[in-house]
């Protein structure tokens, strides 16, 4: 018997995977100052529908969510509109499509907000960064604790985006706890200093997040509901000494909901909080039953034995699918890799360094 690998098939949503290739959710500012997903970006998640699934980029819950340029949203229905063109195309692409919910917290600027301050569990601000708004690259600042109606107005949000999210045809959601943004600001004990239900100890740093998933739960199946974390992250001045504990307890949560998809970004690329040893895919194997996704730094072989160890059941790659959106033919027919480390194009522009980038031509 062949070992599972990244071409093995895998069941997920009622559907049957091509394959374990996930497209890693990546911002790359191109909808514009409506925020509405246009034919450039159906054209980049159509080529990128080699994956077997694809992760959109965080794309906002509502207009207090936003604080990245021309990022896109799912809280109006010409994003809704937007968005099902996109979905379309990838389902004929034959992949499947989880749109990701963001809200950026206290990792936005009052100029999102026409100068009110962004939001966050506590009123402590990101250190030693900066951030882009429209004006121009600013110091993050203190941002507004949130008040409990914040907080059940903010869950109702989501609630209203995995149901503009359903609407549009995605095939579930997943929620966007990582990486320093407003959920992940909650979790972390250095940005949540809360002395009420929603701070101090684990389960109630948990308990936002908690409420979310509740809500979205009335809108789709827990298996078509992923979680990402990032629980080795640094970025948005991300870390506390009781992550592991932290973690742990969010997974056995989200077992406890049977919650289909964890998303976890495992590798240290991305920068790490060094509060102790990193947290492996094991940790959360042995914790979760439903889908698992590494990600962050892998390379074809790294993520050939995770599937094959069956420590995740799928890889997301990021980076490598910028400019190769064949990755999966790529690797299997040993094709050389576009390089990906020219990062002039990430965010923001038109098709150049987007959609332009095409499949390996063999025959040249
Ligand atoms: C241009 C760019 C945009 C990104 N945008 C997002 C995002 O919208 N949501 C998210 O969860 N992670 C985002 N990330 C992180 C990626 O999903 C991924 O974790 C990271 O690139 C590491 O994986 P890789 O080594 O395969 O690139 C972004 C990364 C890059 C490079």
């Amino acid at each position: 018997m062949t070992a599972t690998n990244l071409y093995s098939t895998t069941p997920l949503f009622n559907k049957t995977l091509k394959n374990r290739f996930v497209l890693a959710p990546l911002t790359r500012g191109r909808a514009g100052s409506e925020r509405v997903p246009n034919q450039i970006m159906g054209d980049y998640y159509e080529q990128r529908a080699s994956a077997g699934l694809i992760i959109t980029e965080a794309t906002h819950i509502s207009k207090e969510a936003i604080g990245w340029i021309d990022s896109p949203g799912i809280y109006n229905n010409k994003q809704v509109a937007g968005w099902k063109a996109v979905v379309d195309r990838v389902h004929a692409a034959q992949s499947t499509i989880m749109l990701q919910l963001w809200h950026m917290g206290r990792a936005s600027h009052s100029d999102f907000h026409d100068g009110d301050l962004p939001l966050s569990a506590s009123a402590i601000k990101i250190e030693g960064d900066q951030i882009h708004t429209p004006y121009g690259k600013k110091d993050f600042e203190v941002p507004r604790e949130m008040s409990i109606d914040d907080i059940k107005r903010t869950v109702a949000d989501y609630k209203k985006a995995a149901e503009n999210a359903k609407d549009a045809g995605f095939d579930g959601v997943e929620i966007h706890a990582a990486n320093g943004y407003l959920i992940n600001q909650f979790l972390d004990g250095e940005s949540n200093k809360r002395t009420d239900e929603y701070g101090g100890s684990i389960d109630n740093r948990l308990r936002f997040l908690k409420e979310i998933v509740s809500a979205i739960k009335e809108v789709f199946d827990a298996a078509n509901i992923g979680v990402r974390i990032s629980p080795n992250g640094v970025y948005n001045s991300m870390g506390c000494d009781d992550y592991r504990e932290l973690f742990s307890e969010l997974t056995r949560y989200l077992e406890s909901e049977k919650i289909g998809v964890l998303h976890v970004m495992d590798g240290l690329a991305f920068g790490f909080h060094e509060r102790g040893e990193p947290m492996t895919l094991g940790d959360f194997r042995s914790l979760f039953s439903g889908k698992i996704i590494g990600n962050c730094g892998y390379t074809f072989e790294s993520a050939t034995s995770a599937v094959a160890t069956k420590q995740a059941d799928m890889i997301a790659f990021g980076r490598p699918y910028i400019t190769n959106p064949d990755l999966p033919q790529r690797y299997k027919n040993d094709w050389p890799l576009t390089p990906f480390d020219d990062m002039s194009h990430w965010y923001g522009g038109g098709a150049e360094g987007y959609s332009d980038y095409p499949a390996f031509d063999n025959n040249h």
